[in-house]
């Protein structure tokens, strides 16, 4: 077999047989494939896109590239939780302590920030000494002992998507419906949870832009999942404006604490508990939606929440004081309102640009090798809907360099449209799949 013909092959349109998406998986795992006839494949593959089968394949072929978790250890259904990716989704760090609070064992893998997007192991080194670096020992005895812990992806653990991640990331080959779903669900499968809760987001800060192709991703995730013999369900929720209202490292960490203390965002409680019930359903723990929501609010109102992410930061590591004295959190030097250039309602924010905006802040990785500063972001102060007056605050810009504010600033600003008219709010879930 040559990767000179599967290449072709692919170009040309047809469909790659298992031996040859193998070939390729195994090849350019070990480096006998280099990085740029993988390109071509990824290029190729974007345009000409691949068949269920491929697709499908394609997955397998990745988690098994390397280990295989096995959770077997852990008592009780493990459930993930897994979002595509979008601007502000702290979900995970509000999420899996009210999870884990109710009883649901709660072993999940994590990444960092990619492009415009954020990630939850970045967002967690907000704590001071929070560590994801565990060994898979030490991941499974502490979810044994507290119920919940995150590490990062190891380089044993689908080292294929690893690789080709990386090289999605800079040949522009990203955003193509097979190549999401195949890396999500290897990285899912291999990390062994009995259940899988998909959060795959639509809109202008997604991957997937267009309702349809987020609905077609989600089935198709689905459909791996199902097929492998995990329970799997795909939300699809809007991602055309951030999520609740902080965007960036530390502070997103402070509005999901705000969350689990009862006084958080509306929407982003809402997919909270919209995920949550989802998890808690596949994990048995709950009959119906109605019941699930009633147990993980509870764990709000109680402060059980809140107490189980003080005690999975100070397992790992982090400073657990800063759960409930969050001025712990890193702060920025400048904090600068971002004033609204004309009055009228908010008629849309092009999301992706609020989080290069953060990015610009210095929030985000610029190349692979870019230290986060953990403590720049942007408090929106309205969102789309909201009427506001000329000169009145937009956001609270946290900074720590003028002239990265200055640029970041101009930025944010052009994501935004206005309206004389009232402008109607889009919906937040838009179709659960299972
Ligand atoms: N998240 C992933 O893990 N992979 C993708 O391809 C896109 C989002």
């Amino acid at each position: 077999m040559r990767m000179y013909d599967i290449i072709m092959k692919k170009r040309n349109g047809e469909e790659l047989s298992k031996e040859e998406i193998r070939f390729f998986i195994e090849g350019y795992t070990s480096g006998e494939i280099k990085d740029y006839q993988a390109s071509a494949l990824m290029m190729a593959i974007y345009f000409q896109k691949m068949t269920r089968k491929e697709t499908a394949e394609l997955t397998q072929a990745m988690a098994e590239s390397g280990d295989m978790l096995n959770l077997s250890d852990i008592s009780g259904i493990k459930v993930d939780k897994h979002s595509t990716g979008g601007v502000g989704d702290k979900t995970s760090l509000a999420l899996t302590p009210m999870v884990a609070a109710c009883g649901i064992p709660v072993a999940k893998m994590s990444g960092r920030g990619l492009g415009h997007t954020g990630g939850t192991i970045d967002k967690l080194e907000s704590f001071p000494g929070f560590s994801t670096s565990l060994t898979s020992e030490q991941f499974i005895s502490q979810v044994n002992r507290i119920g919940i812990a995150i590490m990062g992806q190891t380089a044993d653990l689908a080292p294929a998507d690893k690789k080709l991640y990386a090289l999605r990331d800079v040949t522009a080959t990203v955003d193509n419906m097979s190549l999401i779903a195949s890396s999500i669900m290897s990285k899912k499968l291999a990390a062994g949870a009995d259940a899988i809760v998909l959060d795959v987001k639509t809109g202008s800060g997604a991957f997937m832009k267009a309702e349809s192709d987020a609905l077609a991703l989600a089935d198709e995730m689905v459909r791996i999942g199902t097929h492998a013999g995990r329970r799997t369900i795909a939300v699809v929720s809007d991602m055309d404006q951030p999520l609740g209202y902080a965007v960036g490292n530390a502070l997103e960490v402070k509005e999901a604490i705000d969350t689990l203390s009862g006084k958080g965002p509306e929407d982003f409680l809402e997919l909270c508990l919209t995920l949550g019930s989802c998890m808690l359903m596949a994990g048995g723990k709950a009959e119906n939606q109605e019941e699930a929501r009633e147990l993980l609010m509870r764990t709000i109102e109680d402060g059980s929440a809140l107490k189980k992410l003080a005690e999975f930061v100070e397992a790992q590591g982090g400073d657990a004081r800063a759960v409930y004295d969050t001025e712990l959190l890193p702060k920025a030097s400048i904090v600068r309102s971002v004033a609204a250039p004309c009055d009228g309602y908010i008629s849309h924010i092009t999301c992706d640009e609020v989080g290069i905006a953060s990015l610009m802040l210095g929030g985000g990785r610029e190349t692979k090798e870019s230290v986060i500063d953990l403590s720049v972001g942007l408090v929106l102060t309205c969102k789309v809907g909201d009427y506001v007056h000329k000169g009145e605050p937009l956001a609270w810009m946290h900074a720590n360099d003028v002239k990265k504010a200055e640029e970041a600033e101009k930025r944010f600003l052009e994501a935004y449209s206005f309206s004389p008219d009232v402008v109607q709010k889009s919906k937040l879930i838009k179709k659960i799949l299972e």
